[in-house]
C-alpha cells in the first residue's frame, strides 16, 4: 500500500474477529508509535490481553465493544517527563503543558497507520473514566491515561470514508470566517 491508501482506507473499527495478535505485532506497532515527532518521550504503553483486564477498561469506558479486540493498548503521557533535552526556551516551557497531548497523539497516529498496513484493525476512544482506567492498570499521579487502542483483526470490510470540501478548512495567509446571514 502507499502512504496516502493506507491514509484515506484506515477508519475506526470496532468489530473484531477472534483471531489473536501476536506479540511481534504489537511490539511493532509501539515500535512504529515512537518514530513519531514528539516534544518529550513521554509516551507509556500499556497492553492488556487478560480477558477481564479488557473487561474493565471496557467499562470504564462504557464501551462495551473494547472488550472484544485481542488487545487494548493503554497510551498513557508522563506529564512530568518534559525532557530536559528539549526545554529549548521559554516559550516551548509556557506551553509544555500541551506538548504531552501532542506527543501522545503522533505516536498514537503512527501505530494506527502502521496497524493498517499490517491488516489490523484499531479505533481511537478518548472518553473514558481516567480516575478508574488509572486505578486498573496501576498508572502513577504523573502519568495520565490519554486514549485506548483496542486493536484487532477486523471483522467486516471498511466502508471507504468521505471528507468535506478542503475549501472550507483551508486558509491562505488569514482566517476568513463563513459568511453568515447577518454579513
Ligand atoms: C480524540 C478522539 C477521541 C475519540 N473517542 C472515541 C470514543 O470514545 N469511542 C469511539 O468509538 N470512537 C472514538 N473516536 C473515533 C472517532 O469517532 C472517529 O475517528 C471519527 O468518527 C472518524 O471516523 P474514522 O476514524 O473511521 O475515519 C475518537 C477519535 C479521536 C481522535
Amino acid at each position: 500500500m502507499t502512504l496516502e491508501e493506507i491514509i484515506t482506507t484506515r477508519r475506526s473499527v470496532r468489530k473484531f474477529t477472534d483471531e489473536p495478535v501476536s506479540k511481534e505485532e504489537i511490539l511493532r506497532l509501539l515500535d512504529m508509535a515512537r518514530w513519531a515527532p514528539y516534544a518529550s518521550p513521554c509516551w507509556r504503553f500499556v497492553v492488556i490481553e487478560e480477558p477481564e483486564r479488557k473487561e474493565e477498561v471496557a467499562q470504564a469506558a462504557r464501551q462495551g465493544w473494547i472488550a472484544t479486540a485481542a488487545v487494548v493498548i493503554v497510551v498513557g503521557a508522563d506529564t512530568q517527563d518534559f525532557s530536559k533535552a528539549h526545554a529549548w526556551r521559554w516559550d516551548a516551557y509556557k506551553r509544555r503543558g500541551l506538548f504531552y497531548i501532542q506527543d501522545t497523539a503522533a505516536a498514537i497516529q503512527n501505530l494506527m497507520l502502521a496497524a493498517v498496513d499490517m491488516g489490523l484493525g484499531t479505533c481511537w476512544i478518548g472518553s473514558f473514566n481516567e480516575g478508574d482506567v488509572a486505578k486498573i492498570v496501576g498508572l502513577s499521579a504523573r502519568v495520565r491515561p490519554v486514549a485506548l487502542i483496542p486493536v484487532g483483526h477486523p471483522a467486516e470490510p471498511q466502508q471507504k470514508a468521505t471528507r468535506g470540501p478542503l475549501e472550507e478548512i483551508v486558509f491562505w495567509e488569514n482566517y476568513e470566517p463563513p459568511k453568515t446571514a447577518t454579513d
